[in-house]
């Protein structure tokens, strides 16, 4: 039986929300950043409404008992057993993306990542004096596959780190166990640091799929990876700012902590109250969450699927769907479908023209009209 509800609406118009303000009066249906429009799990609203009720707001640390939570989580759902020294808090995963490529490597070195990705995976690299070297992602038959001959032939002597994302934005794959070997072993044949975002790993969705850290693959792994996660996509707690790293390797993680010093700021109180209550007790609403975007997910792949011109592989995780329009418009699909009354996020951005990115995270009704004028759209 459903215990929480994700259908009621929640207005967020005029509550500072980068979604919902991008449109404002206009009649465009948000469904562009990754947000969703769910208000989060009571455990949060209630441990949030005590914290500021205590009314005391000076500089926060860490609790111990947040540490805790995290590593007997990374155990109980990700088989991995993760040191409390290993953890390095950050308060958000774009900044850990930065800070990864300004702690590995030097100045012009190469920066791989492949494409399409989450935009900032674009920028980290260009932000921080590197070349950026990107490799497209194959559409296969059943889904987007990584092109390992592709990046093993794009390497060179200066490529030091490669940013990965797993579970994938845009496209939504989970990784299995033997692509991960393969990564991990070309990253060592040429000596490569993986920056692994797996900030999507608790939104899996296929029930067939199961998220496996890059850095639980080998001791190999474990000594290169630095993985970047957060509680903010899975229990839609962005705007709290709390993230972290996991870091192994002592030499790498201390490159770490001295390329954020005195440039990043300390996690905000709200953040650590936030993430504590989540882990510990928003799992309930988690379960409900899945069900619910598992629903949403199989309305947009039999929808798209049946409208002319558009197509999409099935989504393992996250709450994205990555539509091929390029019959609709190869450059600007997006702003085609804007005319249309739809916010979805524009495939170049993510390095791939001709696409566009659904964002289904929102209730059913506001995803079924979303498509009702899609398929007006694309009916010409
Ligand atoms: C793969 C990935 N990494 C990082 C982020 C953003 O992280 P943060 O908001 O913590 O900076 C997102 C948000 O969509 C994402 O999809």
């Amino acid at each position: 039986m459903k215990s929480f509800d994700f259908d009621t609406p929640v207005d967020r118009c005029d509550t500072a929300s980068l979604k919902w303000e991008r449109y404002g009066k206009k009649d465009i249906i948000p469904l562009w950043v990754a947000d969703m429009d769910f208000r989060s799990p009571p455990a949060v609203i209630q441990a949030l409404g005590r914290r500021v009720e205590h009314g005391v707001f000076g500089y926060g640390v860490a609790p111990n008992a947040l540490t805790e939570v995290i590593c007997e989580m990374l155990v109980r759902r990700h088989n991995w057993q993760v040191e409390p020294d290993h953890l390095v808090w950050l308060p958000g995963l774009v900044c850990g993306l930065n800070i990864a490529c300004r702690s590995v490597g030097t100045k012009n070195d190469d920066v791989m990542t492949m494409v399409p990705i989450y935009p900032p995976f674009l920028s980290a690299p260009k932000n921080l004096k590197r070349e950026l070297v990107t490799v497209p992602l194959k559409s296969g038959k059943t889904n987007w596959e990584i092109d390992f001959a592709a990046l093993e032939d794009k390497i060179t002597k200066k490529t030091r780190l490669l940013l990965f994302c797993n579970p994938q934005n845009p496209v939504g794959r989970v990784c299995n166990r033997q692509e991960l070997d393969e990564l991990v072993s070309i990253c060592s044949k040429y000596d490569i640091i993986i920056c692994s975002d797996e900030i999507h790993c608790d939104l899996i969705l296929d029930s067939e799929k199961k998220h496996i850290p890059t850095a639980t693959i080998s001791s190999e792994a474990a000594n290169s990876t630095i993985t970047l996660m957060a509680p903010s996509k899975t229990f839609n707690i962005p705007g709290l700012g709390c993230s972290f790293a996991v870091i192994s390797n002592n030499s790498l993680r201390n490159k770490f902590l001295q390329a954020m010093a005195g440039l990043v700021p300390y996690v905000n109180i709200f953040g650590f109250t936030a993430t504590e209550a989540v882990y510990r007790d928003g799992w309930d609403w988690h379960a409900d969450l899945l069900e619910y975007l598992r629903g949403n997910s199989r309305l947009v792949e039999k929808e798209i699927g049946a409208m002319k011109g558009l197509s999409m592989h099935h989504v393992e995780a996250t709450y994205l769907a990555w539509i091929d329009a390029r019959t609709i418009d190869e450059i600007s699909p997006g702003r085609f479908l804007e005319n249309f009354g739809l916010g979805l996020s524009e495939g170049s951005e993510f390095g791939f023209p001709g696409f566009v990115r659904l964002n289904f995270g929102c209730r059913r009704s506001l995803l079924q009209e979303a498509l009702k004028r899609m398929k007006k759209a694309v009916a010409g």
